[in-house]
Order: C-alpha cells, then sequence, then structure tokens
C-alpha cells in the first residue's frame, strides 16, 4: 500500500488529500483519538515555539492579519458555491495580488495555518496551499504573474467541496464505496463552477480539476500521467498534500516535515520526482517552509 494512504487510514481521515477512505476495523479508535489528543496538544505548543523562533513578532503578527482578512473572501467563495450563485472572483485576485506585494513573510501565513480546528479546516488548507505555492513558485523563479494565477488556483483548489455534503466531508467512520464517489467528485464539480466565470485562467481551471492526478496515471478524475499533467498542477499537488499531512488537527497525531517529505518522497509515481527534491530542499536546506 502507498505510504500516504496508510498513513491516512491510519489516523482515521483522509479528507484533506481526498483518499477518504477512513480507519481500519481493528483499531481501537476511542482509545487512539485519546492519545492522538494529547499528541495534538503537545503539538500545538511546540509548532508556536517554531514559528516564535523562526518568524519576527511583526512577520506573525502579519500573517495573523492576513489569515483574518482572507477568511471573509474565501468562506465567501465557497458559501456562494454552495448556494449556486456565480461567485466572483475579484475580492480573491485584489487578495492574493496584496499578499503577493505586501513584502511580508508569505512562508509564515502557511506556518501559523497548520494549527486547524475543524470549523477553520478548509479556509485554512486554501489559504496554507496558496501561500507554499506562492513561496515555492518564487523559488523555481516563475514570472510572478503565472504565480498570481497558480496562488489564485492554490486559494479555490478545493471548491467543489462546498458541492459535497458535510456530513460526508468531516465523517469520521470508513466511507462507503458510494461516499468515496461522491468526494471524488470535487475537482469536476469545482472546474465546472469556475468555468462559468469569465476570466478564470487556464492555470485555475487545471489546478482545480488535476490537483488529485498522480504522475503514474492512478489519480482523479482522468488518470492523467506523466507530461499530461502541467507543471503548475505538480506544483500544486505538492503544496496541496504537504500540507495536508503538516497540519495538526484534533483528530491526528502531527506529523514532522522529515516524516511528510520522506512519506511523498516513498510514494512513487504520485509527485513529480523533480519537483519534490526542489520542495525537499526549500523545505530542509533553506528553512522557508515548516
Ligand atoms: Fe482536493
Amino acid at each position: 500500500m502507498k505510504p500516504i494512504r496508510q498513513y491516512y487510514l491510519k489516523v482515521g481521515n483522509a479528507n484533506e488529500v481526498g483518499f477518504h477512505e477512513n480507519a481500519s476495523t481493528d483499531l481501537c479508535l476511542e482509545e487512539r483519538r485519546g492519545t492522538v489528543r494529547t499528541n495534538a496538544k503537545i503539538a500545538v505548543v511546540e509548532h508556536k515555539q517554531k514559528i516564535a523562533e523562526r518568524f519576527s513578532p511583526d512577520d506573525i503578527q502579519n500573517a495573523q492579519k492576513r489569515i483574518s482578512q482572507s477568511m471573509p473572501v474565501v468562506t465567501k467563495l465557497f458559501d456562494q458555491m454552495r448556494n449556486r450563485e456565480r461567485p466572483s472572483l475579484n475580492d480573491a485576485h485584489a487578495f492574493i495580488k496584496d499578499l503577493m506585494t505586501s513584502g511580508e513573510n508569505v512562508a509564515a501565513i502557511s506556518a501559523l495555518a497548520k494549527l486547524k480546528n475543524s470549523d477553520e479546516a478548509s479556509f485554512l488548507h486554501s489559504l496554507s496551499v496558496s501561500a507554499l505555492i506562492i513561496v515555492f513558485a518564487r523559488a523555481l523563479r516563475l514570472p510572478e504573474p503565472v504565480i498570481h494565477e497558480l496562488a489564485m488556483g492554490g486559494l479555490v483548489h478545493d471548491i467543489g467541496k462546498a458541492a459535497i455534503p458535510i456530513s460526508i466531508l468531516r465523517k469520521r467512520g470508513r466511507l462507503t464505496a458510494g461516499e468515496i464517489c461522491i468526494v471524488q467528485k470535487h475537482p469536476a464539480c469545482g472546474f465546472e463552477m469556475l468555468k462559468s466565470i469569465s476570466g478564470v485562467s487556464d492555470e485555475v481551471l487545471d489546478i482545480t480539476l488535476y490537483h488529485h492526478e498522480k504522475i503514474d496515471g492512478t489519480g482523479y478524475p482522468k488518470g492523467l500521467m506523466g507530461e499530461a499533467i502541467t507543471i503548475n498542477v505538480r506544483i500544486a499537488a505538492i503544496c496541496d498534500v504537504y500540507d495536508a499531512l503538516t497540519s495538526i488537527r484534533p483528530y491526528k497525531p502531527a506529523l514532522s516535515l522529515d516524516e511528510s517529505l520522506s512519506m511523498m518522497t516513498a510514494a512513487k509515481g504520485h509527485f513529480d520526482p523533480v519537483l519534490l527534491r526542489e520542495f525537499t530542499s526549500l523545505v530542509i536546506e533553506s528553512e522557508t517552509v515548516f
């Protein structure tokens, strides 16, 4: 079994990376959840200490301000999708533009957004993926206008989940085959919604539709393989899974960045190996992201 899939089966929820199969029946879940909660509390304290060591008080304060500012922008988009309204992406574009030109430490946003409670999880994941994409794409020296579109893609990549019943998304028990099928419709739902809005770029549409594709062709919804998956989508897929694995949630034990990167590297056929190596050195060697 692939390592990332195995991890999510073990911790009992796979919502973030779209595996969505849950804990094995031979695990004593209640007993494990007590341990997990304790681990998560320790992880929160340790993570806050690392943030304080890594970033200046100004970086942290600015990042918290940005997170607060972005919350209504992202939640409004999800609400409009849920209510079958046609949203405008103007506020989201303005937010990304402001974020990219503010000169603030974007990595601090991703670091702070790793602490996720269940109410804010979707919003913080979207924001964190967007911030990670900005940091990663800048390290890859992509042009700023392209990075803007990739960051937009990160912000809206899971917008199709607004069409999935919350009872399924938050379910802790094993999902049925039918429920897995419903959840795996979120890339296509998001794509259909976004393509009806004028001015949405190909980068944003591609990331939304294909962020669960894998290099070896075993992803969804199309089972695209190799070169058929654009570099933009490959970048987003790495940032998406990295944030999901390193996020600290009440129901799952914290995974260190070393463990997360090892797991992603071991998941042969999932990610672009060259880009994953670049991302790993960004995280490990430059300590730009954690
Ligand atoms: Fe997704």
